[in-house]
């Protein structure tokens, strides 16, 4: 809670790669909307994403870009505390000390770890499995109140729970206890080429996954491409149509529309006039965001000047309850 009352937000994206729909619609879409009611503070979580192998010069522009989505999106710099993970020396400095009290059977239980690991089995690096502690730092250094994140991530949420309440009952009340914020709608965006798995941005299969910054045509060839299910009815039933109820719950959230007014605007028509349509709604929405992003990354200067004011806010934060932990452990403070 911030001094005039006001509930704290944490979140955070990984600069890896081309963020998706999913991303989009499971997380930084419902940001936008919180500015207002809550103390926001958004992170591009970079020292995240060299757990997986990194083209250092793709990493840079990958975050840049990532940054200027983020504002593109809504994100307004005036309300939320907007910085670059390493930006904030502190969040590497309290996943050391939450590390101390993570178990490994904890970390070794994590999802994530299970299938990165089997992704990447020539780089099972201590970093992926200690992810989910440097999550827990992010969250808990803010003292965050909510966590709107998509279905994936629960998991490590829990884990940040977790490690606060054994941190506050093994010294003192310390930490906030999170709670996570997952949306009713669009917290699972599935793959376009596999119902059963999410969308991802390391999908190795391009056709899985709409980015946010394919173009028209692009967008519609993915729609056209994307699997259904064995019959021509557009109808929403998660057990027996997987892949139209994902495409259903895509038209959804980009036109506003509910699940059962899309189902019957699309009565008697099959797949491939509401894929047509589908194709255009995305295409919509993410046109101005687009445009909106490639304005912002030609302003270097604002960019800069927004990372470095939100540097210096989430420093403030981070390292007010930095010297908490440190004094509550035992440490001697620093002799000024
Ligand atoms: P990341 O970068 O994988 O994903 C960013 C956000 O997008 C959500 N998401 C999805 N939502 C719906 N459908 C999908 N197919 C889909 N794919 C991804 C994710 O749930 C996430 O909210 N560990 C995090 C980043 C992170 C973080 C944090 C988040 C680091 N520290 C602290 C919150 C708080 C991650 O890898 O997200």
């Amino acid at each position: 809670m911030t001094p005039d009352g006001k509930k704290i937000v944490f979140s955070g994206v990984q600069p890896t790669g081309n963020i998706t729909l999913g991303n989009y619609l499971g997380a930084i879409r419902n940001w936008g909307a919180m500015q207002d009611e809550y103390q926001c503070i958004f992170s591009v979580v970079d020292l995240h994403s060299i757990t997986v192998a990194q083209q250092p010069a793709e990493l840079r522009k990958h975050t840049m870009e990532l940054l200027a989505l983020y504002l593109a999106c809504g994100i307004d710099p005036e309300k939320s505390i907007v910085f670059l993970q390493s930006h904030v020396h502190a969040h590497a400095e309290l996943a050391w000390v939450l590390d101390t009290i993570a178990y490994i059977g904890e970390l070794n239980r994590m999802t994530q770890f299970k299938d990165k690991s089997r992704k990447h089995q020539d780089n099972i690096n201590m970093g992926l499995m200690n992810y989910p502690v440097l999550m827990a730092s992010d969250i808990l250094l803010y003292q965050t109140d909510v966590v709107p994140v998509g279905k994936d991530q629960k998991q490590h949420l829990e884990l940040a729970r977790t490690l606060a309440e054994r941190f506050n009952n093994r010294y003192s009340p310390t930490f906030v206890v999170p709670e996570p914020y997952i949306a009713k709608q669009g917290a699972k965006i599935m793959s376009l080429q596999n119902p059963s798995a999410k969308m991802s941005k390391s999908d190795e299969n391009e056709n899985a996954s709409i980015f946010l910054t394919d173009d028209v045509a692009t967008v519609a060839r993915k729609f056209k491409r994307a699997v259904t299910d064995s019959d021509t009815q557009v109808r929403y039933s998660l057990s027996e149509k997987p892949a139209v109820s994902n495409l259903l719950t895509i038209y959804s959230l980009c036109t506003g529309k509910t699940i059962a007014q899309c189902e019957k605007e699309f009565d008697g028509l099959g797949y491939g006039v509401f894929k047509e349509k589908l194709a255009q709604a995305v295409s919509d929405l993410l046109k101005p965001i687009q445009e909106k992003q490639a304005l912002l990354l030609k302003d270097k200067a604002y960019l800069e000047k927004v990372l470095k004011e939100g540097a210096e806010k989430a420093n403030y934060l981070a390292n007010k309850t930095l010297q908490k932990v440190y004094k509550k452990v035992g440490f001697v403070p620093p002799i000024r």
